[in-house]
Formats: structure tokens, sequence, C-alpha cells
């Protein structure tokens, strides 16, 4: 898939530098050549030695050295590859490439080159959630950057949240993906994603395990693959893609609004797990403990979306795909669900407790259709995702 593609490799500093080593093998494996460049601050975690040794190609990593200029400058050297890819990318180098500064070697080939750069950025969860890391990131999109991850996780730092560097087969999927025919795009997809949260009070919600895990992996796929993606998403733990125009929710009601909001769309994916009911007359003050005296809450039937979509007439989306998640007779549930609904396709999964599903890394679905139950083997949700946007931009061809 990667015969013969040039992949400039930078490494910046970060304790994820260690990944980037089975990055380059695996790059390698599948038929790409890999020239390192290693920042000053990279090779306090990797040794220029080991990486070379892997690349199977000389390492770059200072600007002023003359035998390289004259061997091959650094204009040619950013230019000479097919993709730049910058893993792990420190919160420094981003803030470097929004700016435009040039003081080493790798700033200097991400500003003088003219090829198509992806960044899978590492750093700790308060790093990444800083305004300015987040102005940085949101100034390389608009810049035409592509950007894999971070993944949310426990972090080298002992902190847990986003900012783990995605794992070096998830960047080869994007890297991929990046080569690979973007048949979506021009099309305007729609997923809705993650739990929703519906108050009881101000302090107090009910919810659901929905991780947003298999939608979030759904947005990446459709983006890879060059649609537009308007991502609505309730609360979730993992992130939203980057690149998605997200619109973030907490209720099944907002959810609904933003929906609406967001049609017309060519497809609609419903992988959101929607509350059904919300409580009826939610306190604005919060609730007290009175000894003895258990509050008795009302429930009232929440929109289903879904549905909704599903059924309009005019403005219809072309493609309506919703999830069922079943504990019971998957196929006969997801079937009739299919019908209740009026979309054209129901991914069933089985989201009982010992599936391990609902809030996992795997998936086992079928796809049902009018061709019927399509049984697709476990498999994680990044190539659950990877398939269905496929079957998607399939459909809308
Ligand atoms: N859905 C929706 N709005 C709702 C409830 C569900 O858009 N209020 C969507 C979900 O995003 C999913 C599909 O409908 O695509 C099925 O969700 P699921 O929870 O499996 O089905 P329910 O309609 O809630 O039916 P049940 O709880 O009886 O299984």
């Amino acid at each position: 898939m990667l015969q013969d593609k040039r992949i400039l490799l930078i490494l910046t500093g970060g304790i994820a530098a260690y990944k980037g080593l089975d990055l380059i093998r695996r790059l390698r494996e599948r038929g790409a050549a890999v020239t390192p460049v290693l920042t000053r601050a990279a090779e306090q975690f990797v040794t220029p030695l080991s990486v070379s040794a892997l690349a199977g190609e000389k390492v770059y990593r200072d600007l002023f050295d003359l035998t390289d200029e004259a061997e091959m400058g650094h204009i040619q050297l950013s230019r000479s590859a097919d993709l730049i890819l910058v893993a792990p990318a420190t919160a420094d180098i981003m803030a470097k490439m929004a700016q435009g500064r040039a003081d080493d070697l790798a700033s200097t080939l991400l500003l003088a080159t003219d090829t198509p750069v992806m960044v899978a950025p590492a750093m700790n969860v308060r790093m990444w959630d800083h305004p300015a890391t987040q102005r940085n990131l949101a100034q390389i999109v608009a810049d035409g950057v592509s950007i894999v991850g971070p993944n949310k996780g426990d972090m080298a730092c002992g902190e847990y949240g986003p900012g783990r560097m995605s794992e070096p087969l998830e960047i080869i999927a994007a890297v991929e993906a990046h080569f690979g025919p973007r048949p979506l795009s021009g099309k305007r997809v729609l997923v809705t994603s993650g739990p929703t949260h519906e108050p009881i009070d101000p302090v107090r919600y009910i919810a659901n395990r929905s991780s947003g895990a298999q939608g979030a992996a759904l947005g990446r796929a459709l983006l890879d693959l060059g649609a537009e993606v308007i991502f609505v998403t309730g609360p979730a733990d993992v992130a939203p893609p980057v690149g998605a125009q997200v619109v973030a929710v907490e209720t099944a009601q907002g959810m609904k609004e933003a929906v609406s909001a967001a049609l017309p769309v060519d497809a609609a994916v419903f992988a959101a797990a929607v509350a059904d009911w919300r409580v009826e007359g939610a306190s604005d003050k919060k609730l007290k403990k009175v000894a003895g005296n258990m509050p008795a809450l009302q429930f009232a039937e929440n929109p289903d979306i879904l549905a909704e979509v599903a059924q309009m007439g005019t403005g219809r989306p072309g493609l309506v795909v919703g999830f069922a998640a079943e504990t019971n007779d998957v196929v006969d549930n997801a079937t009739a669900k299919r019908a209740r609904k009026g979309c054209d396709w129901i991914v069933a999964n089985d989201v009982s407790p010992e599936t391990g599903i609902m809030g996992g890394s795997e998936n086992a679905v079928i796809l049902i259709s009018d061709a019927g139950a399509e049984t697709w083997p476990r498999m994680s949700k990044q190539d659950v995702a990877t398939k269905l946007a496929q079957r998607i931009a399939d459909a809308l061809a």
C-alpha cells in the first residue's frame, strides 16, 4: 500500500519517541522509504544510531551541517518526500508550525516544504488542553496539516486524558488513507456520537456507558475518505476527530436541535447512545436529602432523532444509518428496529457486559440492510469504522 512512498519522518522530543522506532519499522514493512529527522530533544529519548539502523538511511539532525547542504539542502530534503510525518509532535513543534518559526532543522523543513504534512501530537494532557495548544492546533489545521490522534489514556507522566500519541498502526492507517482514494470528497456526512446526559438537577444526571469511541473512529474514517464531517457529540470519553466540524451537546433534545441545524447532508450516521427518556421537570436547584423521603423521578420520552430524520420527506439524507445496541436476539431485534425507524441500514451490536464492547476497543457488528444481515468478524472499532466508511462511500458513489 505504501510501496515507493517517500516519508520524511520528524521525531521530536517526548517519551512517545520510542513508538517512533516501531513506526519506522512498520512503514518500511509496507514498502515506504523513511528518511528520519531528529530534533535535539528527540535525541534524549532515542539514539540517532537506532533510528538510522531501523530506517536504513542517514539521520538528519542539524540545520548547519555543511556536508548535508552539499549532499542535499534542507529545501530539497523537505520537498523530496511524498509526505512529512511529525511523530511524536510536541506542543513546541506545533507552536513553531503555527507561528512559522524556523530555528532548527525540523521547523525549517516544515516551513520550507510544499509537501503534505501529517502530525501525531504527544504531550501531557494539560499541555494538550491548554488554550495556546488548541489555538496552535486550529491554526495548523487551517493551514492544511492533517492530525492523527492524540488518544486518551494513562500517560507516562502519571496523568490521564488526551495527549497520548496514537499507536503506530493508527498512524499507519492515517498515512495509508492519505495516499488512498478520497471517494467522499465533496460529500457532507453527519455523525452523532457518545452518550447523552439527562439532568435530574444541576449536579446529577442520567447517563449510559457509551465512550464515543465507535463514533469518533467513524468520523475519522469518513474524513480520511475526503468527506466533510459534522460531528454532533454528547459528553464522550474519546476526543472528537480533528478536522470535523464538532458540535458538542449534552441532552437528547440538544442533539436533535444540532442534527436539524446540520441538515441537509448526503449521509447521516447515528452512532450516539441517546437516552430514550429524560427526567420530566428536572429541578433547577439541587435536590436535598431528606431522611426517609426518596424523590420519585418522572420520565418523559425523548425525541427519536434517527427515526425523525429517516422518516422526513424532502431533505432526507440519501443514506440514513442507525446503530442498534442489543443484549439479546440481536438480528431479530435490529431487523425490527430498522423497519420501525425507517433507516436504510442498521449496524447491530451485542452490548451484553460479557462482550466487553460498550466502552471497549473492539466491536462485533452485523450490518442489516435490504440485502439481509451480514455478520462482520470481531475487529477493532477503528477497522469497523474504516469498513463502514468505505461502504458509505460505495453507496453514495
Ligand atoms: N437513537 C436516536 N434517538 C433516540 C434513541 C436512539 O437517534 N432517542 C438512535 C441511536 O443513535 C441508534 C438507534 O437510534 O442509531 C438505535 O438506538 P438503540 O438505543 O439501540 O434503540 P432504541 O430506539 O433506544 O430502542 P431500544 O432501547 O428499545 O433497544
